[in-house]
């Protein structure tokens, strides 16, 4: 009877359309926003974001993604048991976007949910996901991270406006003998969610509150780098694993100097962290599985190798997964 769960496929999608640092800072010049491309680059990174047009939905998006796994794992939609999707940016209130992916793939035996764990929403899921696989309940999981975050831009507001795209990922994960996933570590804190929120609702037919995202820039850097590198330390202390046996980290991409900060705490090679943060920008749940796939599409990451996949963000909250591909 198998009691882990593995990553048997990868996949991904991103919007058409792309815009380059250049691109956006002629944009936002023209409506009075003074940023420039070389600010954008040098502080976070970032080169370039796709943005999601009109017809490419969250749940467009995230059923391309998912597709895309379902291909590289050769696995038959019809025995998808789990179908969990992390978005921050449903299409709508409800029904959820994986039910409409669970509509579109007709991946008819499939139950689906939506979990909102910010950019944290991929490990969370892939947590869940994975339990729910050990406790024996499903065999086969889609686990998605989808984002529309662009539509939750203030576009005068430089400070957020500059850092984020659209995108979707995806795993498909099924239950195995061996592991697969070797070990989980979430955390949340939420007294510290007006450093990064969008505290706006629907309410009467209206929206009350704030509609757009906002963030302390500098508190989430300082919060990301400090959880980050912890939690790392605390899962592979906890699983016996030594650091230094990992192969990869793919964490989540929202700032090129995060990245390499964590890197350096962990004591681990530039070339050992996978960034896409300088192509994607920030697509929030989707970075995770994002930066996986193009890593795994790539050849880099191989079956084999163990890779630390790891989240931060609104809530807040952050976590990492352990896993040997
Ligand atoms: O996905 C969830 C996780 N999110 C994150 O992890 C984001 C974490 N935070 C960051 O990545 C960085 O804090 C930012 C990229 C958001 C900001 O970088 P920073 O180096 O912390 O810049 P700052 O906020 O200290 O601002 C430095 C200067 C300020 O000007 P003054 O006050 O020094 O004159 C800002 O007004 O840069 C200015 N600035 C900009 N200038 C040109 C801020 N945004 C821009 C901009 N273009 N887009």
């Amino acid at each position: 009877m198998p009691s882990y769960s593995s990553i048997l496929g990868t996949g991904s999608y991103l919007p058409r359309r792309v815009v380059s640092n250049q691109a956006l800072t002629d944009e936002l010049a023209a409506r009075g926003v003074e940023t420039s491309a070389e600010w954008i680059k040098t502080r976070t990174g970032i080169e370039q974001r796709h943005i999601a047009a009109a017809d490419e939905s969250n749940v467009f998006m995230a059923t391309e993604a998912a597709k895309r796994a379902l291909a590289s794992a050769g696995a038959d939609v019809a025995n998808v048991d789990l179908i969990v999707l992390a978005t921050s940016t449903a299409d709508q209130i409800f029904p959820s976007a994986a039910c409409g992916v669970q509509a579109a793939l007709g991946a008819r035996r499939a139950m689906a949910f939506d979990l909102q764990a910010v950019c944290s929403g991929f490990v969370y899921a892939l947590t869940v996901a994975n339990a729910m696989i050990r406790s024996g309940q499903v065999a086969n999981a889609l686990v998605i991270g989808s984002e529309v975050f662009t539509r939750l831009m203030d576009w005068s507001d430089r400070t957020t406006c500059v850092l984020f795209g659209d995108g979707a990922g995806a795993v498909y994960l099924q239950a195995t003998p061996e592991p697969g996933i070797l070990g989980c570590d979430l955390h949340a804190n939420g007294e510290l969610g007006c450093i990064l929120n969008a505290d706006g609702r629907v309410e009467g037919g209206q929206v009350v509150g704030d509609p757009f995202l906002r963030m302390d820039g500098q508190a989430v850097f300082k919060q990301a780098v400090s959880v980050l590198g912890n939690s790392a330390t605390t899962l592979c202390e906890s699983l016996n694993f030594p650091l230094q046996s990992l192969d990869f980290i793919v964490p989540h991409q929202a700032n090129v100097r995060i990245l390499q900060s964590v890197a350096k705490k962990l004591s681990l090679r530039p070339e050992q962290v996978v960034v896409t943060v300088d192509q994607h920008g920030n697509t929030s749940a989707a970075s995770v599985p994002l930066a996986l796939d193009v890593a795994v599409r790539s050849g880099r990451i191989q079956k084999g190798h163990h890779v630390l996949l790891q989240g931060v963000g609104g809530g807040f909250t952050w976590g990492s997964v352990l896993v040997r591909m």
